[in-house]
C-alpha cells in the first residue's frame, strides 16, 4: 500500500496497516502491565510504562503521528501535561517566549506562575494584530505558542502568517490543536514545528479520560520523552486503551458535532436572548473567511452571550434537560458551562471582560445527539 491512507483509515488501522498472524485480537488488548520480561543479558531499552513504550501507549502515538502528519508523537498523562513538556523540550533558561492572549486559562496559569521558575520569561499578544508578533519579538525568543481555534470566543489564528515569523527568525511554533482535532486542521501542514493536544477532548470523545498528546519531527519527540520519562507523567494503559477506542469514530463524531454546530449556531443567531453567537461557520464571525480557507468545517464548539448577563445565564442552564452544565467539551454528549467559572476562573473579572468574555458568556460544545432534541431542550430553556 503506497497511497497515503484517509484520515479515518488511519484512525481505525494506523498508518501501516498489516494483516496480523491467525488467532490474534483484531483490538490491541489491554496490557495492563507496568514492566515487561527482559531477555536475559539484553541491554535493549527495557519495556516499562513510564517510559511511553507499552504497547498501548505505542499504539495511540503511532495513530495520532499519522492523523497529524507527524514523523512521531507521544501520549502524555493529561493535555497540561502535554504543553508543559513540550515547551520545556524547545525552552531553555533565559529563553523568552511569545503566547497568543487567546489561550485556555490553565495554559496561561501554568506560563504565568510556573515558568519563571525555570528562567523563562513569557509575553503575549493579541493574534488579530498580525504585525504585533514581529515588534514583540526579543533578541532571546525562541518560541511562539498559539491556539489554532481559540477558546471561547472561536476566534481563528492565523497559522501560516506566523509559521513565516518563525521560519524567518528560527524559532519554533508551538500549537495547541485541541479545539480543531487533526479532522479540522492539521497545523504541521501549515508550519507548526509541533502539535499539542488535550486528547481529553476530540480524540478520545467520550469525556471518560484524561490524556493529552504531542506531535512533530522525531527529534522533538525524542527529547519529550526524555523529560517524560524523567517527570513522570506517562499515561495509563487502560487510558491509552479507550483513547485508542475513541480515536476509531474521531471523524464520525466530529463531523456529526460540526453540523449540530452550524445549525445550533445559526438557530442562536436568531434568538434575542442572545447578544452574540460566536461560531466561525457563521458569517457575521470575523474569521469566518479564514476559516473558512484553514479548515475542514467550523467546529464543534459555540459561544454564547446572554443577553440578560449572568442571571438570564443562571435561569437558562437551570433549565437545560439534554446539555450537561459542565466543564470540558467535545465528548459525545453536548456540555455547556460558564467560563468565568471553569477555563477562565484564573484571570480575573477585569481581563475577563477585556478579552471579550463578559459574565453571562456560556461556551457549548455540541455532541452527537440529534440536533432536533438538542435544540429542543435549549429552546425550552430559554
Ligand atoms: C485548549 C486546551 N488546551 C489544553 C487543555 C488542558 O487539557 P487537560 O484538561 O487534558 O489537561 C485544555 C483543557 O480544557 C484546553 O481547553
Amino acid at each position: 500500500m503506497t497511497k497515503r491512507l484517509g484520515l479515518s483509515t488511519i484512525a481505525i488501522h494506523g498508518r501501516t496497516p498489516h494483516r496480523g498472524a491467525d488467532w490474534t485480537p483484531a483490538v490491541t488488548p489491554i496490557y495492563q502491565s507496568a514492566t515487561f520480561r527482559n531477555p536475559l543479558g539484553s541491554d535493549a531499552d527495557v519495556l516499562y510504562t513510564r517510559y511511553g513504550n507499552n504497547p498501548n501507549q505505542r499504539a495511540i502515538a503511532e495513530r495520532y503521528a499519522g492523523l497529524e502528519g507527524a514523523e512521531d508523537a507521544i501520549f502524555v498523562a493529561s493535555g497540561m501535561a502535554a504543553t508543559a513538556l513540550a515547551h520545556l523540550a524547545v525552552l531553555r533558561p533565559g529563553d523568552h517566549l511569545l503566547a497568543s492572549r487567546w489561550i485556555y486559562g490553565g495554559t496561561r496559569t501554568l506560563f504565568d506562575t510556573e515558568f519563571g521558575r525555570f528562567g523563562i520569561e513569557v509575553s503575549y499578544v493579541d493574534p488579530d494584530h498580525p504585525r504585533a508578533w514581529r515588534k514583540a519579538l526579543r533578541p532571546n525568543t525562541r518560541a511562539i505558542f498559539v491556539e489554532a481555534l481559540t477558546n471561547p470566543l472561536m476566534r481563528v489564528v492565523d497559522v501560516p502568517a506566523i509559521a513565516k515569523i518563525t521560519r524567518e527568525h528560527g524559532l519554533a511554533l508551538l500549537v495547541d490543536g485541541t479545539f480543531c482535532s487533526p479532522v479540522m486542521f492539521r497545523p504541521l501542514e501549515h508550519g507548526a514545528d509541533i502539535v499539542i493536544t488535550s486528547a481529553t477532548k476530540y480524540l478520545n470523545g467520550h469525556s471518560d479520560i484524561i490524556a493529552g498528546a504531542i506531535a512533530g519531527s522525531s527529534s522533538v519527540i525524542e527529547e519529550v520523552t526524555r523529560l517524560m520519562r524523567l517527570w513522570g507523567p506517562s499515561i495509563d494503559p487502560h487510558a491509552a486503551w479507550l483513547t485508542e477506542r475513541g480515536m476509531k469514530t474521531l471523524s464520525l463524531r466530529v463531523e456529526r458535532q460540526h453540523r449540530n454546530a452550524m445549525a445550533i449556531a445559526q438557530w442562536a443567531a436568531t434568538r434575542p436572548a442572545f447578544s452574540a453567537v460566536h461560531y466561525p461557520g457563521l458569517t457575521t464571525h470575523p474569521d469566518h473567511a479564514l476559516a473558512t480557507e484553514l479548515f475542514s468545517g467550523y467546529g464543534g464548539m459555540v459561544g454564547l452571550m446572554m443577553a440578560g448577563g449572568v442571571e438570564a445565564a443562571q435561569r437558562f442552564l437551570a433549565h437545560l434537560r439534554l446539555v450537561t452544565h459542565a466543564p470540558s467539551l467535545a465528548g459525545v454528549e453536548s456540555l455547556i458551562c460558564e467560563p468565568r467559572l471553569t477555563s477562565h476562573k484564573g484571570v480575573g473579572a477585569e481581563e475577563r471582560e477585556a478579552l471579550g468574555i463578559p459574565d453571562g458568556f456560556l461556551r457549548l460544545s455540541c455532541g452527537c445527539e440529534d440536533i432536533d432534541d438538542l435544540l429542543a431542550d435549549l429552546a425550552g430553556a430559554l
